[in-house]
């Protein structure tokens, strides 16, 4: 079982959509909250991706918020030449420490420190995936997603995968209505062209997961999955 130490301490995150603050407090922010741990994150690959992709003929990836690099490095593994991108410096150095660990080239996995809400890494990808990409420092997420469908080459895909509720555990902590978005809402961000996409997958996808007290819940993910012609 892949589940997420995510899914038992971030009850927070947000998925703000507006102004970006200000870049210095973003990777402060996420720099601090790496910091909190010595890993945050269980470091195995989400579920959803891994469903989506193992078969998938490998080339090009761009992983969106790569954080300690649980995606990147599966996808490195299975064969993908991976572009990990993270505001955090702090989550990309465990992330190169791995990669180097498991003597990986940068000719497999690269990790590159970008803030999405003001840059986004040039060329085009045969996979662009996001998920869980959410902050609390408020994130133009539409802006990125509609940067990340122009990323995606001819024939390549591009991978969302969100919270599609709050955890159980996560009390009466406010989240606003664009938190949890539904298929039908990460579409609408993504305007598509119907011409030029195929929509593979929108869908929400229940999977087991342990709370802080160790209490099994089952939580739901948003999965979209379109393919560019
Ligand atoms: C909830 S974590 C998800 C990490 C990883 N994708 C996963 O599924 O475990 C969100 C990640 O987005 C990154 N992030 C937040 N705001 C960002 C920004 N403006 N630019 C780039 N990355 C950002 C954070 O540092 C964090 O690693």
């Amino acid at each position: 079982m892949s589940e997420r130490i995510e899914d038992t301490m971030d009850h927070h995150h947000t998925h703000h959509d507006g102004d970006a603050g200000s870049p210095a407090d973003a990777q402060a922010f996420w720099d601090a909250r790496y910091g909190e741990r010595e890993r945050i994150w269980s470091g195995a690959a989400n579920r959803a991706l891994v469903d989506v992709v193992t078969g998938v003929q490998p080339g090009s990836a761009l992983d969106l918020g790569c954080g300690e690099g649980g995606d990147s490095l599966w996808l490195a593994e299975t064969g993908w030449m991976v572009t990990g991108v993270d505001i955090s410096e702090t989550a990309l150095a465990r992330a190169r420490e791995e990669s180097a660990a498991r003597g990986m080239g940068e000719d497999e996995v690269e990790w590159i420190q970008v803030d999405l809400a003001r840059d986004f890494p040039a060329g085009t990808y045969d996979l662009v995936s996001a998920c869980f990409l959410a902050s609390q420092i408020p994130l133009p997420r539409t802006e990125i997603l509609r940067r990340a469908v122009a990323a995606v080459a001819p024939g390549g895909m591009l991978v969302l995968v969100s919270h599609a509720s709050a955890p159980p555990w996560a009390g009466n902590h406010h989240h606003g209505p664009r938190d949890f978005p539904t298929p039908e809402e990460e579409l609408a961000a993504l305007d598509l062209d119907a011409d030029m996409w195929e929509i593979t997958t929108a869908e929400t996808r229940k999977r087991e997961a342990n709370g802080p007290d160790g209490e099994r819940a089952t939580l739901e993910d948003t999965v979209v999955v379109v393919q560019r012609r």
